[in-house]
């Protein structure tokens, strides 16, 4: 008699019958910030659970990026083939969400039919109600607006997911260099009050968080209203010498700073702030001056190099890397040489660097391109080369030195072996048993690998 009754008890209770939500980030740090994001308001709203599997998902997000053309278009070819996936179901739900749902809109549903949710890195603390909009109406639901920095007072507490973690502390970017599209995408500058930032930062450290990234796409812009009604703003080089006095906070990063608001006292943290870990990404985007006035970036190589020399007075040993932008148009043989010059005057020990891609409405997509896509692609080859080189170099440095490290993992390969990263951000592998996940060891570097170091960790005391 009881016999439906209950099963349909154990249905409820049966983990598969939780919702489940197939996730793929792609782009920058922000959006695998925003990732995270949205799986837990999902959670939260509507209990979805995670799933790697698309075939048993009931909802799918595409989180997207459309820095260049090439993962732009990237996001529509996935969505050509999450078109069978959706004709096996047509209750399944699928959406959009980053930098191509917010430079697209309402155009993306329309393009791609299969789109049911559209939104911003600005809304999607929004998705529960777009999720109940577009199930009532059967219509796409879009909403890609800029609210206020609404979205950080929507969101679930933060969850920790091993030893280090991201927290956004501003959004958007108000600089519009004139090849980047992300001004567009992500809107203008807006910063966390502080105490929210702190907050954020206290609740991950009592989960086991040792390692802060901070994050933002200007992040050195950062000024976060202090607490009462003092008036007062807290910048980057402040904050960071907040975050150094949460307890279980030991290392922080930064990501990613603009050379022009390189400000003199976040070269001075890197003398005052022990914690503040000795690796910096500062793009410089290219070395010669007439292309810099071109991209509109606020800087001449001079001024940067003389930053580069300062900071590297303040922290010696410091790691530095870079973004460079190949065959912007108009590049000539000199200006890229200038870069390549300015490679070897700032000493970077690493760079993303990228072939310059026209994004549409931006003010560089108007200049015309007279440099041949060969020439792009050779001196694309021969600068990375150099990096390699570089970064090779650097990482044989290492060898022979004891680094603090903090244990992220097991390691991927090698069974017994754990991963972390030394305080100039380079991964190391050593012997050492999982119980030291989110442990600060000491390790002697007894190895420089391609793109990783190998060490033996230093057992002190009995
Ligand atoms: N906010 C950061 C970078 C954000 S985008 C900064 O100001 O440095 C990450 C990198 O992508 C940029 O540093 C730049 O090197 C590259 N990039 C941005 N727009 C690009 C374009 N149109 N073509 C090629 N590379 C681009
Ligand atoms: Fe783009 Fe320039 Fe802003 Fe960086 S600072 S996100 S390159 S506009
Ligand atoms: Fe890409 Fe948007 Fe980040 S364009 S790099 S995902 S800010």
């Amino acid at each position: 008699m009881n016999a439906p009754q209950d099963a349909a008890d154990l249905a409820v209770a049966a983990p598969s019958q939780s919702p489940k939500l197939f996730l793929i980030s792609w782009g920058c740090q922000m959006n695998e910030y925003d990732s995270a994001k949205m799986a837990d308001v999902l959670a939260q709203s509507h209990g979805y659970s995670r799933t790697q599997n698309p075939d048993e998902a009931d909802l799918l997000l595409l989180n997207t990026c459309s820095v260049r053309e090439k993962a732009q278009e990237k996001v529509f070819s996935e969505l050509g083939r999450w078109k069978e996936w959706k004709a096996a179901d047509p209750r399944r739900v699928i959406g959009v969400g980053g930098c191509v749902a917010s430079q697209e809109g309402e155009a993306l549903a329309k393009r791609a039919d299969v789109v049911d949710l559209v939104f911003g890195p600005q809304t999607l603390h929004r998705l529960p109600q777009l999720l109940e909009q577009t199930r009532s109406t059967h219509r796409p639901a879009v909403d890609v607006r800029f609210p206020e920095i609404e979205k950080f007072d929507h969101l679930p507490a933060p969850r920790a997911e091993g030893p280090t973690a991201f927290v956004s502390i501003m959004e958007g970017c108000s600089k519009f260099c004139s090849f980047c599209i992300v001004p567009y995408t992500r809107g203008p500058e807006v910063s966390r009050p502080l105490d929210d930032v702190l907050v954020e930062c206290a609740h991950l450290a009592e989960q086991g968080v040792r390692e802060i990234n901070l994050l933002g796409q200007n992040v050195n812009a950062y000024r976060g209203r202090m607490g009462g009604d003092t008036g007062e703003f807290c910048d980057l080089a402040l904050l960071i010498h907040y975050v150094a006095r949460i307890p279980g906070i030991e290392r922080i990063h930064y990501t990613t700073s603009h050379p022009a608001e390189f400000s003199e006292a976040l070269i001075a943290a890197y003398a005052e702030e022990p914690k503040l870990a000795s690796y910096l990404h500062l793009p410089v985007q290219s070395g010669s001056n007439r292309i810099l006035a071109a991209m509109k970036r606020g800087y001449s190589r001079e001024q940067y190099l003389a930053k580069i020399a300062r900071v590297r007075q303040a922290r010696p040993g410091l790691s530095i890397s870079t973004d460079i932008i190949v065959g912007f148009p108009s590049e000539t043989e000199q200006d890229f040489a200038d870069t390549l010059d300015a490679i070897e005057q700032a000493g970077f020990d690493g760079a993303y660097s990228f072939l310059y891609s026209p994004r549409p409405g931006t003010p560089a997509a108007n200049l015309k391109d007279n440099v041949p896509v060969e020439l792009k692609e050779r001196r694309l080859a021969l600068l990375q080369a150099r990096i390699k080189q570089r970064n090779d170099d650097f990482q044989l440095g290492l060898v022979g030195s004891t680094q603090s490290v903090l244990v992220e993992k097991p390691a991927r390969k090698g069974v017994g072996q754990v991963s972390g990263r030394t305080p100039q951000n380079r991964t190391i592998n050593f012997d050492g048993p999982e119980s030291l996940i989110g442990q600060f060891v000491e390790v002697l570097v007894t190895e420089a690998m391609p793109n990783s170091l190998r060490g033996r960790r230093l057992v002190t005391g009995p």
